[in-house]
């Protein structure tokens, strides 16, 4: 969608995964969904260094509102969870340099039971969050079927631009299509939408990691490049550095959903070093699989790449041999920054041959680049 937003995949926070519809404020305060917990969640990201890193969006999944239309039927937050306001949050929000997102439902109710966007009232909730100075909206699907979805993710496009407020747009349309051709059209998407959700809901196991894995990965030539696939939010866990790599390679958005008031954000960090190489257009590939690794690969600006060796393995660190030009890289001198240990491999040629050690359900993920002229060899922290 050309309306200036989200070129680079968008960050930010969402409510869904850790926080689900938990509205039971009265025993559970902290945790329920209400206006405190997304402004806890802002300070958290304006606060801890998240803004800087890139996460700039707060964002609202469902069960935020009334469970009635106000009387000129629009939609209205629930009073109890929400006594300042969508509006008043939104200010609070952008005062910290923060953009807020909304969650809507094109369909009769939202998938927790809320009201929903029905078409005839599309035009009056895009005026509502505009209204609002919300910045994103996830259109989610539930009680829609196929013709009043072809529709409305179209209209709610155009609702949106008339508003004249800049709203990133999420579409969940391909996630109740199967997500796949001839039932998605990618093209139209691209069009209408800054970025979709293609598939299942991620729940907090690392089996449902692996499962969304394998499906952006088998359909890799099918989902189009150059805009934002949403495999769904990183919930980071045990395994989190594999998931950090993983989304990271495939050029996901990375709305995370987690508990950012516990959470340690050292790994976090380490994606940011491809972000502003990550090219429009292109796919990523993948490359080999051979004892349980797989090698995966996309190209970056600049001339460089970023490498990821998954260990799909549960039995213990395993040894990978290989080298650049078994990667199918062209002749010539490389560095590879190892994006998790800081490290710089340099002396790489293409013919080099290497050894990986990967732990199990594991990664090692390189940033590679081509060897410049100019650098002095102590620039390297150690040689193959
Ligand atoms: C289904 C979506 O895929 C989820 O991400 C979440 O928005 C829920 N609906 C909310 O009910």
């Amino acid at each position: 969608l050309d309306n200036g937003l989200m070129r680079t995949p968008p960050m930010g926070w969402m409510s869904w995964e850790r926080f689900h519809c938990n509205i039971d404020c009265e025993n559970d305060p902290k945790n329920c969904i209400s206006e405190n917990l997304f402004r806890g969640m802002a300070d958290r990201l304006a606060e801890d260094g998240w803004k800087e890193m890139g996460y700039d969006h707060v964002m609202i999944d469902d069960c935020w509102s009334s469970m009635l239309r106000d009387k000129d039927g629009r939609l209205q937050p629930d009073p109890q969870r929400f006594p300042g306001g969508i509006a008043k949050l939104a200010r609070y929000l952008h005062n910290r340099g923060l953009k807020l997102g909304i969650y809507g439902d094109l369909g009769t109710h939202t998938c927790g039971g809320y009201p929903g966007t029905t078409l005839d009232k599309i035009e009056t909730d895009a005026q509502m969050f505009a209204s609002w100075g919300v910045d994103f909206l996830k259109l989610d699907g539930c009680y829609s079927n196929e013709e009043e979805q072809q529709k409305g993710y179209p209209l709610m496009s155009k609702a949106l631009n008339a508003t004249g407020r800049p709203i990133g747009y999420s579409c969940s349309w391909p996630a109740y299509r199967g997500g796949l051709l001839p039932s998605v059209n990618y093209t139209l998407l691209g069009e209408i939408c800054n970025l979709w959700r293609n598939y299942d809901d991620i729940q907090d196991s690392w089996d449902s990691v692996q499962e969304i894995t394998d499906w952006f990965f088998d359909n890799q030539e099918i989902l189009q490049p150059g805009r934002w696939n949403d495999p769904d939010m990183p919930v980071y866990m045990d395994q989190s550095r594999s998931q950090m790599a993983l989304w990271a390679i495939m050029a996901a958005p990375l709305i995370m959903s987690n508990n950012l008031r516990t959470l340690n954000h050292g790994l976090y960090t380490k994606f940011t070093v491809y972000s502003p190489f990550l090219c429009l257009y292109v796919t990523l590939f993948f490359l080999q699989k051979r004892s349980h690794i797989e090698v995966y690969w996309r190209p970056l600006s600049q001339s460089a790449s970023a490498l990821v060796f998954l260990s799909r393995r549960q039995d213990m660190p395993y040894h990978y041999h290989t080298s650049l030009a078994k990667l199918n890289y062209t002749a010539g001198s490389y560095k590879a920054y190892d994006v998790f240990t800081g490290k710089t491999l340099s002396g790489l040629s293409a013919t080099t041959e290497f050894t990986v050690s990967i732990d199990p359900s594991g990664v090692v993920m390189w940033y590679v680049y081509p060897r410049m002229h100019y650098e002095h060899p102590q620039d390297d922290v150690y040689k193959v």
